[in-house]
């Protein structure tokens, strides 16, 4: 009797989250217009060797923009990049698609994103979007090459040296745009100046959120900064998706097919997830929004945290000093 009821539960969880899923699925994406959207537009997107990157970097391909794919792994970028060859036909089709580039870029060293931009700066006659999407999650205590706590260094500060040294060419390809991938677990984090390297304690929830609140911070201190230059500056949330992004958290292996059926189930797919990303990147309906946070493609609430103008103002003073902008 107790086993039947089991048994027609765990059948009717399966039917629920297959439904859930499928339609799920079909309501959250819809392959917006605008084939042609961004002929001509060069766009740098961090991080799009998989998850969300590589999905925000095909969809803005079959919208004819010439993507630059900045990975840390140039065998992982070279994998992904002939892989999205295939599937869109790249190289076969000489019209109707954009044009792929591969780019070494690692945001755990400066010195690596100095030279990664020295080059966009000698070979590209334009910018036209950049899309700070890289990330690492909750990983165990570690450096970067300069010293940097991991998440706070890549996350954070990596970028912030990215886009500063982007900026000049970002201007005179203007109107163009910055789009900041963060997370709604910014609402855990805390600027703790006295402890942005994480020396005295290491709570790696705390250090991911932390960084997360950092990109919604700089975003907005940036936006200030941009007003009336032409280049606008927006951050999201993508929701939970399904990507590598937790290679870090442990699940023990009988709670694995569990994990995998809920993720199915409840988690966005890359393509689900990257949609305000794309959406940021290429709408005509956001070409003059600017500081703003979204989620699902509309504009979301920010806690007070996020928007503490004194405290934006003096990470960004902060950061400046540790990436070496100021001498
Ligand atoms: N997935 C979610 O549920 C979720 C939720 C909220 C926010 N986000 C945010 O979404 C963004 C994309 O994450 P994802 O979910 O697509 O995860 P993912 O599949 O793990 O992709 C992360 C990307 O960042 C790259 N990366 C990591 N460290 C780097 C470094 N030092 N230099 C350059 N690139 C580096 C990774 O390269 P490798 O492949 O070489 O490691 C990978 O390409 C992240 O900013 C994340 O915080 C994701
Ligand atoms: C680590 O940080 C998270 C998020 O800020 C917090 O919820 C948690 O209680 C912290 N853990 C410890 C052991 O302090």
């Amino acid at each position: 009797m107790a086993a039947a009821a089991v048994l027609a539960a765990a059948l009717g969880g399966g039917l629920f989250l297959i439904a859930r899923h499928f339609l799920s699925g079909a309501r959250r994406v819809s392959r917006s217009a605008g084939a042609g959207l961004m002929k001509g537009k060069t766009v740098i997107i961090t991080g799009a060797n998989c998850g969300l990157g590589r999905a925000t970097a095909a969809e803005l391909l079959r919208r004819h923009a010439r993507v630059i794919l900045a990975c840390r792994d140039p065998g992982r970028a070279e994998e992904a990049a002939r892989e999205l060859r295939a599937e869109l036909g790249l190289g076969s089709r000489r019209e109707g698609v954009g044009e792929l580039v591969v780019r070494e870029l690692d945001l755990a060293s400066l010195r690596s994103v100095r030279t990664f931009c020295q080059q966009v700066l000698q070979e590209e006659p334009r910018l036209d979007v950049l899309i700070n999407n890289a990330g690492i999650f909750q990983c165990p205590y570690t450096k970067t090459e300069d010293g940097f706590e991991m998440q706070f260094g890549v996350n954070h500060l990596g970028h912030f040296l990215l886009t500063n040294l982007l900026l000049g060419l970002l201007k005179s390809s203007a109107p163009s745009r910055i789009v900041v991938v963060s997370s709604k677990l910014y609402k855990y984090g805390e600027i703790n100046f006295e402890d942005l390297n994480s020396e005295i304690s290491y709570n790696k929830s705390f250090a991911y959120s932390r960084s997360k609140l950092a990109n919604i911070l700089f975003t907005r201190e940036l936006a200030r900064r941009l007003e009336g230059k032409g280049v606008t500056v927006n951050v999201l949330h993508p929701g939970i998706v399904r990507t590598n992004l937790g290679r870090h958290i442990h699940i023990p292996l009988l709670a694995k097919p569990l994990f995998n059926l809920v993720s199915w189930a409840f988690f966005k797919t890359p393509l689900e997830g990257a949609q305000t990303s794309i959406y940021l990147a290429s709408s005509p309906e956001v070409e003059d929004v600017s500081g703003k946070y979204f989620g699902d493609c509309e504009e979301e609430d920010l806690l007070p945290k996020a928007m503490d103008d004194l405290v934006a103002r003096k990470l960004w003073d902060i950061s400046e000093v540790m990436v070496g902008l100021l001498k």
